[in-house]
């Protein structure tokens, strides 16, 4: 039962590349390892969509995926934005350069883009690099969502006070909380919520 149709797009490493702004966008940005690629993978049903890896620094440049209803091969209702991680101590120097050239100025012209969704590890306290990063997309105005990716890796109670955490850290910055979902991509969890999600705001 594929609920949608996906396709690898394309990979771009210049903001030349990227393809025409025709349609929705969705980017999924996070540290390294934070489990965007499988995330990916888990939203779309595809095993392999995105190439995901246990050494951090991946996927390194920014992959566009097409989105279509499922048996609808034809027809794109969204584009799926899977970007390279930020902020990991053995990601190189170039590589941090390269967010700020590349994915930086995507993140702050991309007119198609509909909503960034900030991974977040639930397994960690708040991060400085990633408390750094939504107060960047904050401050250019750009919309973001949060997901807590590897649920499956931590108990209930762990889980709620590591999210405790980071809202009375982003209630230092904002007046309210940005949209939140919690993840696993091994059971599943919050592929319903993050496609609906995606649903209703393609209709705004
Ligand atoms: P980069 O492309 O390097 O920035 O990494 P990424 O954020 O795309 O992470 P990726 O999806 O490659 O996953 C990194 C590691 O975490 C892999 O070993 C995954 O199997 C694992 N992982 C990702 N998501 C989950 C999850 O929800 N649960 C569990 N248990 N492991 C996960
Ligand atoms: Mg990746």
């Amino acid at each position: 039962e594929p609920y949608l149709t996906s396709n690898f797009l394309i990979s771009s490493s210049k903001i030349s590349q990227l393809p025409d702004p025709a349609f929705p966008e969705y980017a999924f940005v996070g540290r390294s390892n934070v489990g965007k690629s499988s995330l990916i993978n888990m939203l779309t049903g595809r095993k392999d969509l995105a190439k995901t890896s246990g050494r951090p620094g991946k996927t390194q440049l920014i992959n566009h995926f097409s989105i279509a209803p499922a048996g609808d091969k034809e027809e794109v209702a969204w584009y799926l934005v899977d970007l390279p991680g930020y902020g990991y101590a053995r990601v190189s120097k170039t590589l941090k350069a390269e967010f700020q050239k590349l994915i930086m100025p995507f993140l702050e012209k991309r007119e198609s883009l509909m909503c960034v969704f900030v991974l977040i590890d639930a397994r960690h306290t708040p991060q400085e690099v990633d408390m750094d990063f939504m107060e960047r997309l904050g401050t250019k105005g750009i919309p973001f969502a949060m997901i807590f990716t590897k649920a499956d890796k931590l108990k209930p109670k762990p889980l709620e006070e590591n999210i405790a955490k980071y809202n009375a850290r982003m209630l230092e910055i904002w007046e309210e909380l940005p949209t939140q979902y919690v993840s696993s991509s091994e059971s599943g969890l919050g592929r319903v919520e993050i496609l609906n999600f995606i649903d209703e705001t393609n209709k705004l």
